[in-house]
């Protein structure tokens, strides 16, 4: 078991490990995203999660970042190292984003992979 100190954490990255996910190198981007934490030594600023299936499957692999609330698709080990860049400069991979939240909930990016079933409300 580990007890991280998060104090001084800025971005929590949620890297799926579901299994479309894993099918999709979805492990290797763990290890290229954790990677490149190290090396940028950003520790103590970006965590890490593996997490299980994010329900968005037809995206896979899918990292999630917070507090920005952006859901990204169609990822690999190449990109999960330039997200790690591009959050620590304060960007995005905008090529790659599939829902971002607004003022209504979240929100479609409009890009493919945004198909499936609407949830219900209530
Ligand atoms: S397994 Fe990753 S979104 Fe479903």
């Amino acid at each position: 078991m580990t007890t991280w100190n998060l104090e001084g954490t800025t971005c929590h990255l949620l890297v799926c490990g579901g299994s479309s996910c894993k099918k999709r190198k979805g492990e290797d981007i763990i290890d290229a995203i954790d990677g490149e934490i190290e090396k940028q030594g950003a520790e103590a600023a970006v965590h890490t999660t593996l997490t299980r299936c994010n329900g968005r499957c037809s995206d896979a692999p899918v990292v999630i970042s917070y507090p920005d609330g952006v859901w990204y698709g169609d990822m690999s080990p190449k990109l999960g190292k330039a997200l790690v860049r591009q959050l620590l400069q304060g960007g995005r991979l905008e090529d790659n984003i599939v829902y971002t939240f607004g003022t209504e909930g979240m929100q479609a990016a409009g890009t493919p992979g945004t198909k499936g079933k609407k949830k219900k409300k209530g």
